[in-house]
């Protein structure tokens, strides 16, 4: 397994793997496939040029790109010691095995190495069981609830905020 930041040359297989995660659980996430699908690659390269700030970190089983998320630290400057998680998927196939551990953890020893911050925070749909239990798992606690955070097919959707706080390096 290896765990590294994508970069532009991981355009096609990130957009594949993103596209299937907006179809295979439209639910999970606030952007929809529809809104994504016509991004063109050369957005999605610039996307993925090396930013220490913003990055997508993958997982790679046998070269093949299986798992994703995305880190973006706050842009504005009082905001700043903050990131948030977002984007977080695992191929069907290979769920179960440890990936979305790893690729998290990754995730947060860079926010807390790279970029320096003091916590990072993420929104998860109340009803995803498996998502809520990672999330706690590696330290993440919820700290609100937005009710009707999502509509979807007409039906209304709760989110958790959760935090993780992180040791500082400085
Ligand atoms: C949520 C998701 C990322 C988990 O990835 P994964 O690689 O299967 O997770 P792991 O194998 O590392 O499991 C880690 C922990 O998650 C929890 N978990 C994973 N699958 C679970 C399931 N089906 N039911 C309950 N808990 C589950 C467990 O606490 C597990 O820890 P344990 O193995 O010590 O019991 C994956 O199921 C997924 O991509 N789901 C669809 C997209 C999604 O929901 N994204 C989150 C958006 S906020």
């Amino acid at each position: 397994m290896e765990i590294r930041a994508l970069t532009p040359l991981d355009a096609s297989a990130f957009q594949t793997l993103r596209l299937r995660g907006l179809q295979e659980c439209p639910e999970a996430f606030a952007s929809s496939y529809e809104e994504e699908v016509e991004t063109p690659l050369i957005e999605i390269e610039k996307r993925l040029l090396p930013q220490r700030d913003s990055v997508i970190f993958g997982a790679f089983q046998d070269v093949t790109l299986c798992a994703l998320v995305g880190l973006q630290r706050e842009r504005l400057r009082k905001m700043a010691h903050k990131s948030f998680i977002w984007g977080v998927y695992v191929s069907p196939e290979v769920r179960g095995a440890g990936i979305g551990t790893q690729i998290l953890q990754h995730a947060l020893h860079y926010a807390a190495c790279v970029q320096a911050i003091r916590q990072v925070n993420l929104g998860v749909n109340t009803q995803n069981t498996a998502a809520v239990a990672l999330y706690k798992k590696l330290g993440f606690v919820e700290y609100g609830l937005e009710r009707a955070y999502l509509l979807l097919a007409g039906v209304l959707h709760d989110e958790y905020q959760m935090v993780c706080y992180l040791k500082t390096t400085g």
